[in-house]
């Protein structure tokens, strides 16, 4: 049994709009459902809990998709605290041993075979494992006065994406020890390394943005429209 958790309690400041981007229109769909439909389309998933700003208009009210259950939950002031907040809102049939998938409510264009890998490579993971791609520009240290100090070797370095897949007793432990020391904690990977645990990073494709601007939303919409 595994199922996901997708943080949606966002507003979506960088973006800019007065709906936050996980309910704006998205070929002919609000962001969101892409999101929640890509993930609940894997057979080994049973169901999803989207975490929400305690102040959302916007929620479709769905509960269920496709016959797979879809529970919510008041998300956090971060995204690490909604995605324990959706943790902890689990169905209590979920046991510490099971795997949980977390993904951003802002990601609609997940492929079905990026997540057939992830889900195939974690499940076989001591720890888990992650969406990512090879950073591809060439990267600069700059020095205090924004001058381009040094070249970074971008050999061993990746863009974290989601979904990512862990036990759900592990991430838990792991989230709540992070934030517990006070730090930022901007994906679920990051919570597992400081524990000196090593997720496997599964590389998946570009086209798996996160919504952040309008660019973002009109290059998500060519995607869909193309087709994987
Ligand atoms: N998220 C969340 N709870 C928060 C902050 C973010 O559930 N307190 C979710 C967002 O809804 C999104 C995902 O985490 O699905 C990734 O966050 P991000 O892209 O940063 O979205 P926003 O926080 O909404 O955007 P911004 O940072 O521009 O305000
Ligand atoms: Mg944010």
């Amino acid at each position: 049994m595994t199922w996901a958790v997708v943080p949606a309690a966002g507003r979506g400041t960088r973006f800019g709009a007065e709906t936050p981007k996980q309910y704006l229109m998205l070929a002919g769909r609000p962001v969101i459902e892409h999101s929640l439909r890509a993930v609940l389309d894997h057979d080994d998933v049973d169901g999803v809990v989207v975490a929400l700003a305690a102040d959302d208009h916007d929620w479709p009210g769905w509960r269920d998709i496709g016959g797979k259950p879809v529970i919510t939950c008041i998300g956090g002031g971060e995204r690490a605290d909604s995605v324990l907040a959706g943790l902890q809102a689990l169905p209590a049939s979920v046991s510490d041993d099971q795997w949980v998938l977390v993904h951003d409510a802002a990601r609609p264009c997940l492929r079905r075979q990026d997540l057939a890998r992830l889900m195939a490579v974690g499940q076989g993971d001591p720890v888990g494992a992650l969406l990512a791609a090879p950073v591809r520009d060439t990267l600069k240290r700059a020095d205090q006065a924004g001058r381009s100090a040094a070249t970074e070797p971008r050999e061993w370095l990746w863009r974290a994406l989601t979904p990512q897949l862990f036990r759900r007793g592990g991430l838990t432990r792991a989230l709540l020890a992070a934030l517990g020391a006070g730090l930022k904690v901007t994906d679920e990977a990051m919570a597992m390394e400081r524990i000196g645990l090593k997720p496997c990073l599964v590389e998946g494709s570009e086209d798996n943005l996160k919504i952040t601007t309008p660019a973002d939303l009109a290059l998500a919409e060519f995607l869909l429209a193309r087709g994987g």
